[in-house]
């Protein structure tokens, strides 16, 4: 079901969609890269709110609000940081992906736009993270007709460069 998935190069912190997700760690209480982006541009009752949660494991996904954010929600998921690929990362960025789908269709989220997750600061090899999203993505739109449209928005042509070769070839098996 690859014809409502989009890649796009853009800051994720601009998009008008109902749900935009945080490559976070499991404290939710902020970092560098997108995390840092997020909460600067939402604002501090983001992180009053994370407060709440009482942190999130690595590969699960929660959900607030988007505050100061053009988006109406944030979804919180701290990918895995690679170490090789025998700490089952591949599985636990999978579950990244599909647990903030989930969560985004329990919560009536149409459009939901994905940084790439882990690939920064986690040194998650892109081509592997790139593959694991997309087919991660593809797989979930099939059994959900209610997600309208994903996107991986990419914040360099590199990373874009990767989601748009996963995607290709996503479409060349279907
Ligand atoms: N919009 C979209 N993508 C962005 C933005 C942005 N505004 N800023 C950074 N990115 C991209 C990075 O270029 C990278 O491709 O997000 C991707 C993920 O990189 P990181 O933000 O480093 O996330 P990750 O590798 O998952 O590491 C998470 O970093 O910031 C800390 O608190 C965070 O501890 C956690 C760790």
């Amino acid at each position: 079901m690859t014809t409502r998935i989009e890649i796009i190069q853009g800051d994720i912190t601009k998009q008008t969609v109902d749900a935009i997700v945080n490559a976070a760690n499991t404290s939710l209480l902020g970092g560098g890269g997108v995390d840092g982006a997020i909460h600067r541009a939402a604002g501090p009752e983001l992180l009053a709110e994370c407060r709440t949660l009482n942190g999130c494991r690595t590969g699960e996904a929660k959900i607030t609000g988007g505050y100061r954010l053009p988006a109406k929600h944030v979804i919180h998921t701290p990918g895995p940081v690679w170490h090789g690929g025998r700490n089952n990362e591949e599985a636990l960025l999978a579950s990244c992906y599909r647990n903030c789908l989930t969560l985004a269709a329990e919560n009536g989220c149409k459009t939901v736009d994905f940084p790439s997750i882990s690939t920064g600061v986690y040194h998650f090899p892109l081509d592997k993270a790139a593959a694991i999203a997309i087919g991660t993505i593809a797989d979930f739109l099939e059994t959900h007709p209610e997600l309208e449209r994903v996107r991986m928005v990419c914040f360099d042509a590199r990373t874009k460069a990767f989601y748009d070769a996963a995607l290709a070839a996503r479409e060349a098996r279907a």
